[in-house]
């Protein structure tokens, strides 16, 4: 037990056990993970990982650290746009997710380095990438502070952080997107993924997340420069750009 407290959707955790609960959320939702995503957005996330993959400035041989890459949604957009002699990493430190999104990624044809990493603490040297991205993953994590930090000091200068995460929705619809939220959302996960709780936590780690200032600011307290964010279908996720200098 430690002094120090955090959140776990709207529960309040130990810091040392989110990182464990937040384990079993995703072994528990691998193996349906794609399917549900679909479902759930209305296949809307794949407009806003495709908006994500054409906001970043790449080119050929460039190299690319996808944290938190899970199903590897991102990291086969990365690989098409840095080729052959580029560099894409895919980590997660979950490795229920990481063993679907490599063997998706090799049934595809990639054969991506995919290593098992934690975002607070990576395991790559400084300096070394162009671009990191983390899409849909840094809600999950304890220290996101020190998690921000570590992606700071992977990037060379000049290099780019993206983050692509659910944010504050536009106030007119609050009460629709709760609805949808916490009525339906558990039910479509009973359904499909028979786990209804992985996603009534989805629906709370949402709302618990800083919004979209909050977020930029913490960007910039972790080192980034020209910090700015872009909102996609009404602020339900954003993505927010940071640059190393
Ligand atoms: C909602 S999934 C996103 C997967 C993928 N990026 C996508 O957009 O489809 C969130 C991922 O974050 C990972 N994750 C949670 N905490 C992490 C941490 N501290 N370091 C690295 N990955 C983490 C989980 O294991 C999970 O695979």
């Amino acid at each position: 037990m430690s002094d120090h407290k955090t959140h776990f959707g709207f529960s309040t955790v130990d810091e040392n056990e989110k990182a464990g609960k937040v384990a079993e959320v995703f072994h528990s939702v691998a193996k349906n993970y794609d399917i549900m995503n679909d479902v759930m957005s209305g296949g809307l996330h794949r407009v806003w990982k495709h908006f994500t993959i054409n906001t970043a400035r790449l080119k050929k041989g460039d190299k690319v650290l996808d944290i938190a890459g899970g199903t590897g949604d991102l990291s086969r957009g990365w690989a098409k746009r840095v080729g052959k002699e580029g560099e894409v990493w895919l980590t997660d430190i979950n490795s229920s997710m990481l063993t679907v999104g490599r063997d998706r990624l090799l049934n595809e044809g990639l054969i991506l380095p995919v290593s098992l990493a934690d975002a607070e603490k990576l395991p790559f040297p400084d300096n070394y990438f162009n671009l990191v991205s983390v899409a849909f993953g840094l809600r999950n994590m304890t220290h996101k502070d020190a998690a921000l930090k570590e992606m700071h000091r992977v990037l060379k200068p000049g290099g780019t952080l993206l983050v692509l995460e659910f944010s504050k929705v536009y106030k007119p619809l609050e009460g629709v997107y709760d609805l949808y939220s916490f009525k339906l959302l558990p039910v479509m996960g009973k359904l499909i993924a028979k786990d209804a709780d992985s996603y009534q936590y989805l629906a709370e780690s949402i709302r618990m997340h800083p919004d979209q200032e909050t977020l930029k600011q913490m960007m910039l307290d972790a080192g980034f420069d020209s910090v700015d964010y872009h909102n996609m279908s009404a602020g339900i996720v954003a993505l927010h750009k940071g640059v190393k200098f």
